[in-house]
């Protein structure tokens, strides 16, 4: 198994075959996250007001490798945070990286297809989901094969021009009344999940390089 280390957000994470290598535009998805907390992102930068509750539950769906998750263990203390991958090869990559940061908590991941194995109830339902769900394209010419080579197909590639498992999300963050999203995607494919989205009740609030804000419907911010 051959295991390198990536820096995300200041920290490195343990990588294999069975994870994506965590991208720089996906560290914006934590300053979103951080926008939504009430807390500044970088020194010196005036935070935003506070929207989401002070102890929030936040789901990473795709978790991969766990950056995203341990990167929000470790910066909102008050948080409960949970994530979910299809792929137990990368929760075994993801539980390593946990454990390297000293997070020592067995439920914060879930073997899940998006929500499936979450269990729901009117007093254990997110405040927000985020996720880096795959959304590259099989067909797209312009993506060099040798920037993905590293990663596995799993973590990459979606039909519906690559939109298919985002919309699920979406559409099962509708069901469940979720109040927020964070999301990555291409910027090519903003418009048109911006789109989808508000066909589930669910307005876009900031774009942020590849990330998408989304907030729901009936809900204020
Ligand atoms: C693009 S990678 C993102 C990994 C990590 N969150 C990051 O940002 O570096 C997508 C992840 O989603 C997982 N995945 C793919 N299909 C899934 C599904 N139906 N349900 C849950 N996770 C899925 C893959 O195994 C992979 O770990």
């Amino acid at each position: 198994m051959n295991e390198s280390l990536i820096n995300f957000y200041g920290r490195d994470f343990f990588v294999n075959q069975h994870v994506l290598t965590p991208r720089p535009e996906t560290e914006q998805l934590i300053d979103e996250v951080l926008n939504l907390a009430g807390k500044p992102y970088l020194p010196g930068i005036k935070s935003a007001p506070r929207v989401l509750p002070k102890n929030p539950y936040i789901l990473d769906v795709g978790t991969g490798s766990g950056c995203i998750a341990i990167t929000l263990r470790l910066m909102l203390k008050n948080a409960r945070i949970q994530a979910t991958d299809i792929s137990k090869d990368a929760l075994e990559i993801a539980q390593k990286n946990a454990k390297k940061f000293g997070v020592d908590d067995p439920h914060l991941f879930i073997i899940s297809n998006l929500l499936e194995n979450v269990k729901f109830t009117p007093e254990n339902t997110p405040d927000l989901i985020v996720a880096n769900l795959p959304y590259v394209d099989k067909n797209w010419d312009w993506v060099k094969p040798e920037t993905l080579k590293s990663d596995p197909d799993l973590a990459l590639y979606a039909e519906d021009g690559g939109l298919e498992l985002i919309k699920k999300l979406i559409d099962e963050a509708e069901k469940y009344q979720i109040k927020y999203l964070i999301l990555e995607a291409d910027p090519c494919q903003h418009q048109a999940l911006e789109t989808y989205a508000e066909s589930k009740n669910y307005h876009l609030k900031t774009t942020n390089g590849f990330i998408l804000t989304f907030y729901r419907k009936y809900d204020t911010i």
